[in-house]
């Protein structure tokens, strides 16, 4: 029998969210010749309160600060959008839109500069930030910014990541675990596993990890207004504020995303209708293109649970007591999309990392 080393590492992820997909397209383009297996409950096409990704706005509009890696992981994954928009065009999912940040506190108690610099980390990078005018955007505005961006309509560029993987001979399938272990005795042949399961990291009797807790987010889907939006809306005091408002238009018949709320702890699957109205009032204040309330066709209302975590995100190698080593890149919180590319880039150097290391001991 050849050696374990001889033969190429077969790789098994769990999850099939926005970070499970991504990790497992990074681990192809890596390993050409790997057996990888994506198993999960949900894919793309299902919505489940126990899912998240299809719930997101989404767009890339940073929350990182630190001056650091989270910076870097948004980085990485802005250069990525932009690839990808490049050579696909709009059949990912993804398209570039200049966006409105409003805030309604002064720049330097907006949340948005960063550790250290003190300044906003993304000037560069989205080519240069303008600073709005007194007449444009809402009147009592203390300050706005335009900046070009993406825009991602999850649920075109979710089908358009799963498409990938099946195109890229990575096997798919659907059975839920209660735990890793078993999920390790399921495939025998696994030389390593990591876990994209987000807030399902909470509840996997093995990993258990308490101090994972859900972000309750509320949005409302409406038809597209008779003028088409030319650009995304964001509105708050704090870059990350409990009732950040957002309008995403999404092209190609996806409609247009209001949003939104930000509930920490709130395991709650049900539409608050009040919030709903609320939002909707809040949206057509920030965006007069819209028109009035009464004006609008809802389509639906949408309930997200973002995997948050205490402490931050977890990328993170762990020697499993069966000796398998298990990657962990979970708790994206409201950041999945805009951190993917970035977080499963680290994920891939931990399975290096891993890899060496199982290779020495051989
Ligand atoms: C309202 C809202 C707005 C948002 N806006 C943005 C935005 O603008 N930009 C942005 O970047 N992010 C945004 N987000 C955040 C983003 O949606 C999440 O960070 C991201 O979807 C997390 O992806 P994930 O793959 O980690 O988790 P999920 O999408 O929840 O996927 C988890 C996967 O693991 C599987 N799984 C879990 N446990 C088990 C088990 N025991 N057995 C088998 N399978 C299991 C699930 O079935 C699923 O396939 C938003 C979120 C919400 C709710
Ligand atoms: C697809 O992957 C399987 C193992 O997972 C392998 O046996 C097969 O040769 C691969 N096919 C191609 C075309 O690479």
């Amino acid at each position: 029998m050849a050696s374990l080393s001889e033969r190429p590492p077969s790789f098994l992820v769990l999850g099939a969210g926005v970070i499970g997909l991504t990790t497992a397209l990074s681990l192809r383009a890596a390993y050409p010749e790997s057996p990888i297996t994506i198993t999960a409950t949900h894919f793309p096409g299902d919505r489940s309160i126990n899912y998240a990704s299809p719930w997101a706005g989404a767009n890339w509009c940073t929350f990182a600060r630190d001056n650091g890696r989270l910076e870097h992981y948004d980085r990485v994954t802005f250069h990525s959008f932009s690839e990808i928009v490049d050579k696909y065009g709009p059949a990912a999912g993804i398209e570039r839109k200049g966006m409105w940040g409003v805030f309604d506190s002064p720049l330097e108690e907006a949340g948005l500069l960063s550790e250290g610099t003190g300044k906003i980390w993304f000037d560069e990078l989205v080519g240069g930030i303008r600073v709005l005018g007194e007449n444009e955007g809402p009147e009592d505005k203390v300050f706005g910014m335009e900046f070009m961006s993406f825009m991602i309509d999850t649920q075109r560029y979710l089908s358009w990541l799963h498409a990938q993987t099946i195109a890229s001979n990575i096997t798919h399938i659907r059975r839920t675990y209660p735990s890793l272990s078993l999920l390790m005795s399921a495939f025998p042949s696994t030389t390593l596993l990591l876990n994209c399961a987000g807030l399902g990291s909470y509840s996997l009797t093995d990993v258990a990890d308490t101090t994972m807790y859900p972000t309750r987010g509320q949005t409302v889907l409406i038809a597209e207004p008779k003028v088409p939006l030319t650009r995304m809306y964001f509105r708050s005091t704090q870059r990350l504020c409990p009732e950040a408002t957002y309008v995403f238009p999404r092209p190609y018949g996806g409609g247009v995303i209001l949003g939104g709320s930000r509930q920490d702890g709130d395991w709650n699957a049900e539409v608050d209708m009040e919030l709903a109205d609320d939002i909707i009032k809040r949206c057509c204040k920030l965006a007069p293109e819209l028109g009035k309330p009464e004006d609008l066709q809802i389509i639906s209302h949408n309930v997200g649970l973002r995997p948050s975590r205490k402490g931050m995100i977890r990328i993170e190698l762990e020697k499993w007591s069966n000796g398998i080593p298990v990657i962990h890149n979970y708790g994206h919180a409201g950041a999945g999309y805009q951190s993917s590319w970035g977080t499963a880039e680290r994920a891939l150097e931990l399975v290096k990392t891993a890899l060496e290391r199982k290779n020495t001991k051989l």
